[in-house]
């Protein structure tokens, strides 16, 4: 019997469809989404709470409490005042810095639209490696998109996701010092050798793990703010005031103990695993596995003579004199690093926002503030090290800038910690770019550098951190863990991570787009002096072109070769992230590139 029409055009049509269905975007392989079949049914959710012990939240946002529906005035009135802080941020299971990476989508504004649409839908609050473990493997299971969230500090945007399943490592918290540590599986001529050690949990804030040492009078590389976690710090890198001498944070740890995306909980050190050893160390965060714990080496803390110094004009009219000064103060930074100094600094033109200020300004000031220190030294060992870059500067530039050097000094790096740690603002919308810089840069066009500050420092404020020198360089030859790492080659020639941000108004897709034009055109000043060097991954533009290149370098083959190799169905995704080229951010949506 010959097929009726209506036979035919049915073929047609479902033909079509697939056909259609094929190159409609919205059909594409993505992750599941709540209210698609895919995403498991309140059933399963509940089950799977069953199997973390009922540690599965359900969060709302933390602004809920200042919108319509929640609206509750002291709830709200205590959200507003944490939201500038750090440690409020820390604390919420889903709450992160940077406002910009929740899509603005429920700020404690009132009047503002709260849908908590760029937030995670289900959060695990782990406190033992085997929830870590379930959340990994019930999203590979149920293609969920998956985030790890520690203390939500990140200037990049990877520890929140919308339509997510994030776990959260807060509560992964513990610190336990060894007298001597020798990695597992690592027989006794094998590996680094024996040191003091320290391992914490994944999710320990800074704060706690330099307590802890304190105590029985050790420190560790650690990172500026007191909240900043082990988890995104030491894959990322990790720099601080103790890193010029020592190495990065990537360059201590000794062991670390992973869920990878199968599931298994391994531990990665010089003798097993060594590849996923490798690459965690640098390679960054949420990539290569959920990180359960880390041990780092440890060393005597030592005595810090510190001095804030400050260079300051009230007189703006003309910028060449201010970033002509603050050129020759940086070309000085490769010779100082060698002779002990680290440091941070802040150059300054203009109206500086209120919280960042250094000094309290109540009209524009121009000029440079460093605040740093020597180890182990003495301050007449600092007194001369400034003295003659200082008496230069009061010569060139007569009348133009108040001089003040304020010595101080700490028997501990606790003790100066203490006193010096980061207190900038969290809570607001900010774009960032940096640039890491070698010597060369610094030292051979001194009018070339100025120009590219001016450039750089916009209309504000740029920083200049002197936190790598000769530990950092020499670290991969060091080798404190028996191995190399992915830490980018960048960092093995840089003494300075310059760096600056963009702010900008929610709501407004026109100012986004200016910061970012804003902060490329800036770094791009930078780029021209420093050719073949890079960025510094967990302070960086989250948009930088060519990312692989300017956080890798000549690693990024390897990293990406490993990454297939460990996640081949990339339950890890992040962005800008080792091995994410498969997949792309279609509105609330992940979903495959290409066809498949
Ligand atoms: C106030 C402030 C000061 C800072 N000071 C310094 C500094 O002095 N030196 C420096 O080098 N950097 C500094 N940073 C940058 C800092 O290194 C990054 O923000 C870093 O990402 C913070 O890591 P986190 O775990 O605290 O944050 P999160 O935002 O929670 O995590 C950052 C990234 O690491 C991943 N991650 C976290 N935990 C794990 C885990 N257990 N397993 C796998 N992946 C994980 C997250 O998924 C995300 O990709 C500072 C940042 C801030 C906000
Ligand atoms: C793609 O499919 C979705 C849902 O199936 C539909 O709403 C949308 O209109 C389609 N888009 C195109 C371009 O066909
Ligand atoms: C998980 O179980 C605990 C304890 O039974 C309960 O308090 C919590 O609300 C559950 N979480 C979710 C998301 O249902
Ligand atoms: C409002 O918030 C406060 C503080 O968080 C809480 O004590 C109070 O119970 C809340 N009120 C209502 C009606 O939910
Ligand atoms: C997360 O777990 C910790 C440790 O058990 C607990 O103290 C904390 O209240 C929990 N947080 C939330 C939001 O459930
Ligand atoms: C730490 O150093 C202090 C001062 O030198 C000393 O008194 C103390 O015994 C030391 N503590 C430990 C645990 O070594
Ligand atoms: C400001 O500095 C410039 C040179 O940089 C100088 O020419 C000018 O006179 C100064 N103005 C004041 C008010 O001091
Ligand atoms: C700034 O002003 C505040 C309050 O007036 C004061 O406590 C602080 O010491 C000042 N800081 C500096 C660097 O002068
Ligand atoms: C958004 O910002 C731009 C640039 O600052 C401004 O011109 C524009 O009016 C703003 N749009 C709205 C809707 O506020
Ligand atoms: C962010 O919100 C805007 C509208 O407010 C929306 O157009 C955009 O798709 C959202 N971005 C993401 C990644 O969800």
């Amino acid at each position: 019997m010959p097929r009726t029409q209506s036979g035919w055009v049915a073929a047609l049509q479902l033909a079509l469809a697939v056909l259609t269905t094929g190159q409609n975007s919205s059909a594409r392989p993505c992750k599941a989404v709540p209210g698609t079949p895919g995403w498991p049914s309140p059933s399963e959710w509940q089950s799977f709470n069953a199997t973390l012990g009922g540690r599965l939240l359900q969060p709302n946002p933390p602004a809920a409490v200042c919108h319509a529906a929640g609206f509750n005035t002291t709830a709200c009135k205590a959200i507003v005042k944490g939201w500038t802080t750090y440690d409020f941020h820390q604390k919420d299971p889903v709450s992160v810095d940077w406002n910009q990476w929740t899509n603005d989508t429920c700020l404690p504004l009132e009047g503002a639209p709260c849908t908590g649409q760029g937030y995670p839908v289900y959060v695990i609050n782990a406190t033992e490696p085997r929830h870590v473990q379930r959340g990994v493997e019930f999203a590979a299971k149920h293609n969920i998109r998956l985030v790890i969230k520690s203390s939500g500090h990140d200037f990049i945007g990877r520890s929140v996701a919308p339509n997510s399943l994030s776990i959260w490592t807060h509560h992964l918290s513990y610190v336990e010092t060894h007298e001597s540590f020798r990695p597992q599986g690592c027989r006794p001529w094998e590996g680094p050798a024996s040191t003091t050690a320290v391992t914490v949990g994944a999710g320990t804030p800074m704060w706690n793990v330099y307590q802890r040492l304190d105590a029985v009078n050790l420190t560790t590389v650690g990172g500026g703010a007191k909240s900043v976690s082990v988890g995104g710090f030491a894959t990322g890198g990790g720099h601080g005031v103790l890193a010029p001498k020592y190495g990065l944070a990537a360059d201590q740890v000794l062991e670390v103990e992973l869920v990878k995306a199968d599931g298994q909980i391994v531990t990665a050190n010089a003798c097993q695993n060594q590849d996923l050893f490798w690459a965690v160390r640098g390679g960054g965060g949420s990539t290569f596995g959920a990180l359960t714990s880390l041990t780092f080496r440890t060393f005597p803390t030592p005595r810090l003579d510190y001095a804030s110094v400050s260079i300051l004009t009230t007189n703006v009219s003309d910028p060449r004199p201010i970033f002509d000064m603050a050129a020759f103060v940086l070309s000085h930074f490769p010779a100082l690093s060698s002779a002990g100094l680290s440091g941070y600094s802040f150059i300054l033109r203009g109206l500086v926002p209120l919280p960042f200020q250094i000094a309290n300004m109540t009209r524009p000031m121009g000029g440079l503030f460093f605040g740093g220190a020597v180890l182990d030294s003495s301050p007449e060992a600092l007194r001369i090290m400034w003295e003659p870059i200082l008496t230069y500067i009061s010569i060139t530039w007569p009348g133009l800038f108040v001089i003040k050097v304020e010595p101080e000094s700490f028997p501990t790096f606790l003790a100066w910690f203490s006193r010096h740690y980061d207190v900038s603002p969290a809570g607001q919308n900010l774009w960032m770019g940096s640039r890491l810089f070698d010597a060369e840069a610094l030292i051979k066009d001194r009018a070339a550098l100025s120009r590219a500050l001016e450039t750089f420092t916009g209309v504000a404020m740029a920083n200049a951190h002197l936190v790598s020198g000769k530990g950092v360089h020499d670290a991969p030859v060091a080798r404190p863990s028996g191995l190399d790492n992915a830490v980018s080659p960048a960092w093995r020639k840089a003494y300075v991570h310059m760096l600056s941000g963009s702010p900008f108004m929610p709501f407004n897709a026109t100012t986004k787009e200016h910061a970012k034009q804003d902060v490329q055109r800036r770094v791009q000043a930078l780029k021209e002096l420093t050719p073949g060097m890079g960025a510094y991954l967990n302070e960086a533009d989250p948009e930088e072109p060519e990312w692989q290149d300017a956080f890798w370098g000549e690693n990024y083959p390897r990293l990406l070769s490993i990454k297939r190799e460990v996640d081949p169905n990339d339950v890890f995704w992040c962005t800008p992230c080792v091995g994410n080229e498969r997949w792309e951010q279609v509105g609330d949506r992940l979903c495959r590139v290409g066809s498949s």
